[in-house]
């Protein structure tokens, strides 16, 4: 780890606690305690579900796997982490890193699952139904207060310098998995084989995945979230779509590359061409003071005219726009905020808190808010041939080329999507 990022990282925690500190105060509040989770077991069995902690309990600690632990943040001391360290010979004990972070805590070891004792003047924030499974009940009324997890998930909205170079690491080494992908379906590997070589690549095991790796080829690249990997190879390549991403330090990236199979028709790689470069004519709108429905109105606004340039669609593009035409190639949103979780805490809401929620045109866009200096957004415009929502459209005689959707149906789709900052002179892509 960089000299450079153990400043950032200190400098990130004495942000974090002045505002935590502040929200106490205008709460009054002795302490807030952010519990980790813990993996729940599959049912009759010994078995654990993969884990993740808890996201406001990583905005302060790097250990995506400490579970059973809590953080008590008080107003006039330093940070306390009891880390559950129990000891046990059949797994090996937890231990902290040697880095400087690790100072700026107070540290409790912890042999047993128990709740930290605090006044009756705190707030519990966490998994409250996983807790009083585990026996572990909090004060009536006093978990997760609403409006104190409001403005907590909104200190998650602006990063930090230390978050957004976390998530330009988690970025390079996702580039390196997609490259590796690549290269496994240049050489004819099955879906399989290429996650496994994104994985091998990127160098993580499945489970720290910040969401399951979309590998699709062929017409599996027209689901948008296709959930298996194929283990044989398939005789006709014509496509393959990777949306994967990579965690560093608890931080996400999200990246989705299309690449061209040796069987696909030649309008297949001009759509992927025009899918590039409608990525990156709407990164270069991505500003400070930018409406994100406004870029997502864009996307559509363009998606017509590619449409229409390539002869998908002989009609004006907007009645392709108002027809649903563009929303049947493209039903998902522009992008979505991005941090810990990949789909990043408070898109649907106003700075204050109010709810924003999509608009009813657009009802699957997670981030309506207008684009502010510190936020990480992804941009991941696409063009899929969907069966099930093109079917609705042959009904009403638009003036839809039948014929090349036709052609076009076994390449499933295209999606690329990259991961940006806004600063305060428009953005830095942080995707390599
Ligand atoms: N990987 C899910 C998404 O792009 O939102
Ligand atoms: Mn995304
Ligand atoms: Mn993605």
């Amino acid at each position: 780890m960089p000299e450079s990022l153990h400043q950032q990282q200190s400098d990130h925690l004495q942000h974090l606690l002045n505002a935590y500190r502040s929200l106490m105060s205008q709460f009054n509040l002795d302490a807030i305690a952010i519990y980790s989770g813990h993996p729940s077991a599959h049912y009759a069995d010994d078995q654990l579900a993969n884990f993740q902690a808890y996201g406001h309990f990583v905005h302060w600690v790097p250990l995506v796997d400490a579970a059973h632990s809590w953080l008590v943040i008080h107003p006039d001391a330093r940070p306390t982490l009891h880390l559950h360290a129990p000891a046990d010979f059949w797994h090996q004990p937890t231990t902290l890193p040697e880095e400087p972070w690790v100072g700026e805590f107070e540290v409790v070891l912890c042999n047993d699952i128990q709740t930290p004792q605090l006044s009756q003047n705190s707030a519990w924030i966490g998994d409250a139904a996983a807790l009083e499974q585990a026996g572990l009940a909090v004060p009536e009324g006093a978990a997760n207060p609403h409006s104190l997890l409001l403005a907590l998930d909104e200190l998650r909205v602006i990063k930090s310098d230390y978050e957004i170079s976390c998530i330009r690491e988690a970025n390079r080494l996702a580039m390196a998995g997609h490259q590796a992908a690549h290269a496994a379906f240049a050489g004819a590997a099955s879906e399989l084989d290429i996650q496994l070589a994104y994985l091998a690549a990127s160098r993580q095991r499945e489970s720290q995945l910040p969401y399951a790796s979309i590998v699709g080829m062929n017409e599996h690249a027209g689901i948008l979230h296709y959930q298996h990997y194929n283990a044989q190879t398939t005789h006709q390549r014509f496509s393959l779509l990777v949306d994967a991403g990579s965690r560093y330090r608890g931080y996400s990236a999200d990246i989705t590359r299309t690449h061209l199979g040796p069987d696909a028709p030649a309008l297949f790689e001009a759509l992927i061409d025009a899918l590039h470069d409608l990525k990156d004519q709407l990164i270069e709108k991505a500003k400070p003071g930018q409406r994100f429905t406004a870029l997502q109105e864009e996307m559509h606004q363009s998606l017509a005219d590619i449409l229409i340039h390539h002869d998908l669609y002989r009609g004006s593009a907007e009645s392709a726009v108002s027809e649903g035409v563009t929303r049947a190639f493209c039903p998902h949103g522009l992008g979505h905020l991005l941090g810990i979780q990949v789909h990043d805490v408070a898109g649907l809401r106003t700075p204050a808190g109010e709810p924003a929620p999509a608009p009813s045109e657009h009802p699957a866009l997670r981030l309506t808010r207008e684009l502010e200096v510190g936020m990480v957004i992804t941009i991941e415009p696409g063009l899929y041939f969907i069966p099930m929502l093109l079917a609705p459209l042959r009904q009403q005689s638009l003036p839809i080329n039948w014929i090349l959707v036709e052609q076009l149906t076994p390449c499933g789709g295209i999606r690329i999507e990259d991961n940006i900052v806004i600063t305060e002179n428009g953005h830095e892509n942080l995707t390599p």
